[in-house]
């Protein structure tokens, strides 16, 4: 395994339908499964910077529990108002059962440049 990618979770830890949090190098991210795909998130809503690990899954979105907005866990793009930035999203690699993480590959790293 490419040695920049951390072990975050096992598979068959995340139920379909659901979520994790983890914390890598002190940093917050979301772990979902919808449905035997797995995606990582940065834990932070872009409109006010709030954890969205207290939100809910609707499908391969995230729903925000502050305000209501709704992220696509594959593009990271705000599907609802009020957020307008999309959050981080991170490559995972999935290897006999075991998610790994890839925390410096953000594919939003430069987005706000
Ligand atoms: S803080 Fe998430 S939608 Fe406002």
């Amino acid at each position: 395994m490419d040695p920049t990618y951390v072990a975050v979770a096992r598979t068959d830890t995340i139920a379909p339908g659901r979520f994790i949090k983890v914390t890598v190098q002190g940093q917050d991210y979301l772990i979902a499964n919808t449905g035997g795909h797995f995606y990582a998130v940065e834990d932070n809503c872009s409109h006010e910077d709030y954890p969205l690990s207290y939100g809910c899954l609707d499908g391969d979105r995230i729903k925000c529990s502050l305000h209501g907005s709704r992220f696509s866990l594959r593009t990271g793009q705000p599907l609802d108002d009020p957020a307008d930035q999309p959050i981080r999203t991170y490559r995972l690699r999935i290897a006999e059962g075991q998610i790994w993480l890839d925390p410096s590959d953000s594919d939003h790293s430069d987005s706000s440049a």
